[in-house]
């Protein structure tokens, strides 16, 4: 009998990844299947983010839902996994003692076996090493879910960024050999992808092994995919612009199916401030890089992290920030935060005098301003055509389909449901603040809108 599978999860696109992962681990040699309810499951599995307080705090209290479940039906075992139970290993057991299961983002291959020996008597199982790159080399093939699909490339970190947990909880950078992203990569062109995502923490300091000896950068790897068969985007995430080869630029001039989109966190627009944070950069280099990369791409959509009252930021940091905003343009958008001290980061040391709801204020201006560019953007882009690749249904309206841009912008709009996986022409119609309404004027493979019933 098949063991039925709930998975939920925190934080990153990484975290996202790591799921399909433990799906497709877990169904090759456990026999398990994955199911949309709790109450349905034999194996609860939580993977979750300790990147901020607000994810962590999170986790105990939806441990303690599970926990109801668990004591209600026999056999049900619960599994932590991700950042929080990289950081924390054995603590979880003691806080939470009615957990089966502790694995890090690094084991989550050795899932079946944890599950067996915990099911054959054994006491709860903890492992939260870092074998690294041994974990791409258990896994199976994945299997595609839709037309675009992430690609890990690298695991972990070594920035420090002197405000992050990312480097402890994932470890230092290792890259996959390119023969192998590049396996995945044709396996899920096969399987009808069209768009792949290569993820890293940091991923532009990849620096993958060749057969012959040699390591290529992040600029050739993506040259490499593009060369696949079936593979017409492709996008990364998330880079750091201190390691932002020219290798890298010449891709957005030279490679066509690298998306017009770049996710570029800046943090601050303060130099002081980005040295408190470790960052390597000053704000002059990123705002030089940002003008080379749009000299060799002019239409690229630039998105940001921004953290707002990291200690020593004062309103004298804060209105260097809103300049830098301003004379940057972040018209992709903005992931912006308030500082989070985290346990363990060298900035959690660091004195913070500034009141929260000061903060709170700076970052509803920013989020004001970040927004206006955005919806800018968006406006601009009525009436012209975008190339479109069509994912699925609309989430607001499910008898319509939904689509992304090459600038990574969700276009809704009408059409056939056989009509995903493909690459439409649309013509942007409406703006809203978060998504961009238009009408199908041609669908890949010569299928006419009028044929289906829809344009117009
Ligand atoms: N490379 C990573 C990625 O792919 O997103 C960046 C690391 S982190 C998971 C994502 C963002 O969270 C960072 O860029 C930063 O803006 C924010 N962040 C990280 N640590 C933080 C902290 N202690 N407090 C507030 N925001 C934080
Ligand atoms: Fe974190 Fe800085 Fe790495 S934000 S993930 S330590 S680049």
């Amino acid at each position: 009998m098949s063991t039925a599978v709930y998975i939920e999860s925190q934080g990153c696109q990484m975290n996202d990844y790591d799921v399909g992962r433990m799906v497709d681990v877990l169904a090759s040699q456990a026999h398990c299947r994955r199911v949309e309810r709790p109450e349905d499951a034999d194996l609860l599995l939580l993977n979750t983010c300790s990147v901020r307080e607000k994810a962590q705090e999170k986790v105990f209290s939806q441990l303690g839902r599970w926990r109801r479940l668990k004591e209600a039906r026999s056999g049900v075992l619960i599994g932590v996994g991700g950042c929080v139970a990289s950081q924390e290993g054995d603590e979880i057991l003691r806080r939470a003692p009615f957990v089966d299961l502790v694995f890090g983002p690094q084991t989550l291959h050795r899932l079946p076996e944890m599950v067996a020996r915990r099911r054959g008597g054994g006491g709860p199982q903890v492992d939260v090493s870092f074998p690294e790159i041994e974990k791409f080399d258990h896994l199976p093939m994945p299997r595609a879910e839709g037309p675009s699909a992430y690609v890990s490339v690298m695991e972990g970190c070594s920035k420090y960024c002197s405000f992050c947990v990312v480097p402890y909880t994932r470890g230092e950078e290792i890259s996959r050999p390119v023969d192998d992203v590049l396996s995945e990569v044709r396996a899920l062109a096969e399987q009808g992808v069209r768009e792949v995502n290569l993820l890293g923490q940091n991923v532009n300091a990849y620096a993958g092994p060749l057969s012959d000896g040699d390591s290529a950068d992040l600029g050739l790897l993506i040259e490499a995919v593009a060369g696949v068969p079936g593979i017409d985007r492709i996008r990364f995430t998330t880079s750091h612009p201190a390691e932002f080869g020219s290798g890298l630029v010449e891709a957005f001039r030279e490679v066509p199916q690298l998306a017009d989109f770049l996710h570029l966190p800046v943090q601050s627009g303060s130099d002081l401030i980005l040295k408190l944070m470790k960052r390597g950069h000053d704000v002059a280099t990123y705002e030089a890089l940002i003008e080379e990369i749009r000299a060799a791409r002019p239409s690229v959509v630039l998105a940001t992290d921004l953290i707002v009252g990291f200690p020593g930021e004062s309103e004298a940091e804060f209105e260097e920030t809103m300049e830098m905003i301003d004379r940057v343009g972040f018209d992709g958008g903005a992931f912006s935060f308030i500082y989070s001290p985290r346990p363990g980061t060298p900035a959690a040391d660091l004195a913070d005098p500034v009141p929260a709801a000061t903060k709170s204020a700076w970052l509803q201006r920013l989020q004001a301003r970040i927004l206006e560019q955005q919806r800018a953007a968006g406006e601009a882009l009525v009436g012209t055509r975008q190339w479109v690749l069509i994912d699925g249904p609309s989430r607001r309206d499910p008898r319509e389909l939904s689509g992304r841009t090459s600038g990574n912008r969700t276009v809704n709009f009408a059409g056939d449901p056989s009509w995903v996986g493909r690459f439409a022409e649309v013509e942007i119609a409406a703006a809203m603040a978060h998504s961009l309404r238009g009408r199908v004027v041609a669908v890949e493979g010569g299928v006419e809108p009028s044929a289906a019933g829809v344009g117009g």
